[in-house]
């Protein structure tokens, strides 16, 4: 059976990027998104075959009956599993409403565990799977005004930690990943073009030792090796790709 992954967040950033660096690597991609053009537009560029799974995070019916339309699909034997969606916006503790909080814990936390617990059983008949869950440096470290979303992204790494207990004995792996600044549309920056981006980019570069920010390609790259058999003996593990700025 031709090997799989399900990607959540698909139709943009590093989610999209990590569809191509598993397809590039042979694998069938089931891409989850809510905007089912952006998701076509990505499969367009998987040359071994993506299927959409269009459905919101934050609606549990539809997740089910997402993750149950792929897992009834006995033609592709999905291994692995990348935790990808998240939503980013700018707050305090003082501007951070309950909504805005709500709305991070749904889409960056709930959202991930809907997916997960209706897939870890999946992986348990088939005696394994990979879980990456992507989080962030700043729940590592908070930084800027980024209050709930690093206090959920913090919680992220900790389920992880969690998942990678339980899964162990029946080999499924779980590993956080946690990009530092990356040119994606969840920052306003990766809008702006010419002279005003340029201007952007060279205030944030000295912000990281290795002098740039990232790509979504270099996420891409140490999530496939999270989620595929190269980390084979990886669990448990937390893994910054982020430039150093966390140094
Ligand atoms: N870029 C960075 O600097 C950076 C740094 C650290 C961590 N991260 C994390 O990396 C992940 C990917 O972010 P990105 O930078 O690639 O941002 P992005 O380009 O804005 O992508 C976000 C993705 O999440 C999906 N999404 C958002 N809300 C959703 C919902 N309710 N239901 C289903 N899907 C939803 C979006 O798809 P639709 O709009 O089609 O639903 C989109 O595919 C996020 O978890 C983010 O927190 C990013």
């Amino acid at each position: 059976m031709k090997k799989a992954v399900l990607i959540t967040g698909a139709s943009s950033g590093i989610g999209a990027a990590s569809a191509l660096e598993f397809s590039k690597n042979g694998y069938f991609v089931y891409l989850m998104g809510r905007s089912r053009e952006r998701l076509e537009n990505v499969a367009l560029k998987c040359s071994h075959g993506a299927s959409l799974l269009a459905c919101d995070l934050t609606k549990a019916a539809e997740v089910d009956k997402r993750i149950l339309e792929m897992t009834s699909v006995k033609i592709h034997r999905v291994e692995a599993l990348v935790n990808c969606a998240g939503i980013f916006e700018r707050h305090n503790t003082v501007s951070g409403s309950d909504d805005l909080w709500q709305r991070h814990f749904e889409v960056n936390l709930l959202g991930p565990v809907r997916i997960t617990r209706g897939l870890f059983p999946y992986f348990e008949q088939q005696g394994g799977g990979s879980i990456v869950n992507v989080s962030s440096t700043v729940g590592l470290r908070p930084q800027g005004p980024t209050s709930a979303y690093a206090a959920i992204k913090a919680a992220m790494i900790n389920w992880t930690s969690s998942l990678a207990l339980e899964g162990g004995p029946l080999k499924i792996r779980a590993n956080s990943i946690c990009p530092g600044i990356v040119d994606t549309p969840i920052h306003n920056f990766n809008s702006l073009s010419g002279a005003q981006k340029n201007e952007a980019l060279e205030k944030m570069k000295d912000l990281q030792p290795l002098g740039r920010i990232g790509t979504p390609e270099d996420i891409a790259k140490a999530i496939y090796f999270l989620g595929s058999d190269l980390s084979c003996w990886t669990t448990g593990a937390v893994l910054a790709v982020d430039g150093g700025i966390n140094l």
